[in-house]
């Protein structure tokens, strides 16, 4: 199975820009600031060809990568239809995805065009939902802090867009090393520590401490190994590995745009989203889905800073290989 993660499988033509966005605004509507994200993500990880066996690691719900190796799902479903502890997201920041419930199944349109060996997650409910996509062919709960559960040199293609929510970051990458094959490749999407400098932070004075908690919502808490380049580069040659393509995807602009977002009223447009009758509320989705694909449009480019002086990337995707 080549190019596990690519998302044009031989003989197929990769899609547009534009179709990527809407794909991930379907799912993450309520979030658009997350479908642009994502986009980008995926437009870059489709410049890696990733063989078999392929491991997805922090896998979540699977619907990242589903989605990039071109699954499409109907128009109806979306991420915020099966959530739950709306109540406690603002005060105690609860992952409000980290649920299930019977009924989860997304409806299938087009299953991908490949599937990804491996996927591995902390949280089990998210590894339900993987389940339920028939993606992955197999599926593995474990905490990446830990010893990985897989045998030496057993991955060809390794992919994870969490590196940076991992504590023992060191020992993570040193698993990496350990359970990819010696010509194997591991692909990384990080985010720098410059995301904690790409918020309305430096405005503390004027804005106050309520705002900025409002906006934040705790996720910093969430990234305890945040670095900058050079501290990325050190950690991966001192866990033995060896950096083969770097390519930085998320400009200060996008971080920026994301910082804001619409994260502290998410609860409240889920909450009015799933108390609409499913004619309206698919209706009403239509219209944001195709507003935000126009609004969102020009954001669609790696390269897109509107910041006159050079700035550091606030995301970037390393590829590795065992020293
Ligand atoms: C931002 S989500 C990304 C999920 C998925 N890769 C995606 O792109 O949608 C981060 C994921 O990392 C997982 N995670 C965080 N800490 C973890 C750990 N210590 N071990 C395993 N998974 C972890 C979370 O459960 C969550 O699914």
């Amino acid at each position: 199975m080549p190019n596990a993660l690519a998302s044009s499988p031989k003989g197929t033509q990769a899609p547009s820009t534009l179709d990527t966005l809407r794909r991930y605004l379907n799912v993450y509507w309520l979030r658009p600031e997350n479908a642009f994200w994502m986009t980008l993500r995926s437009e870059t990880l489709a410049q890696c060809a990733m063989a078999s066996p392929s491991l997805d690691i922090c896998c979540g719900d699977g619907l990242f990568s589903f989605l990039h190796c071109g699954g499409v799902l109907d128009e109806s479903f979306d991420v915020f239809t099966t959530v739950g502890r709306l109540n406690d997201v603002t005060q105690a920041h609860a992952d409000m995805f980290d649920v299930i419930s019977g009924a989860y199944q997304p409806p299938m349109i087009t299953q991908p065009g490949q599937s990804i060996d491996v996927g591995a997650d902390l949280k089990t409910a998210l590894l339900t939902k993987a389940r339920a996509l028939s993606f992955y062919r197999k599926l593995v709960q474990h905490n990446a802090n830990e010893v990985l559960p897989f045998g030496d040199d057993t991955f060809q293609s390794v992919y994870c867009n969490a590196a940076y929510w991992i504590d023992h970051i060191d020992l993570f990458l040193r698993e990496l090393k350990r359970i990819t094959h010696p010509h194997g490749r591991i692909v990384l999407q990080v985010k720098l520590a410059c995301m904690q400098r790409y918020t309305l932070s430096t405005f503390r004075d004027q804005l106050g401490d309520k705002f900025l908690d409002i906006i934040g919502r705790g996720r910093l808490d969430t990234w305890p190994t945040l670095a900058d380049r050079a501290g990325w580069e050190q950690r991966f040659a001192q866990a033995g590995l060896c950096l083969e393509d770097e390519r930085p995807f998320i400009t200060r602009t996008h971080a920026q745009i994301w910082d804001v977002g619409l994260r502290p009223i998410a609860p409240m447009l889920v909450k009015m989203a799933n108390g609409l009758e499913p004619a309206s509320r698919l209706s009403i989705k239509k219209d944001w889905v195709d507003l935000f694909c126009e609004l969102l449009a020009p954001f669609c480019d790696a390269q897109l800073d509107l910041f006159t002086q050079s700035t550091e990337p606030a995301e970037i995707q390393y590829m590795l290989r065992p020293a």
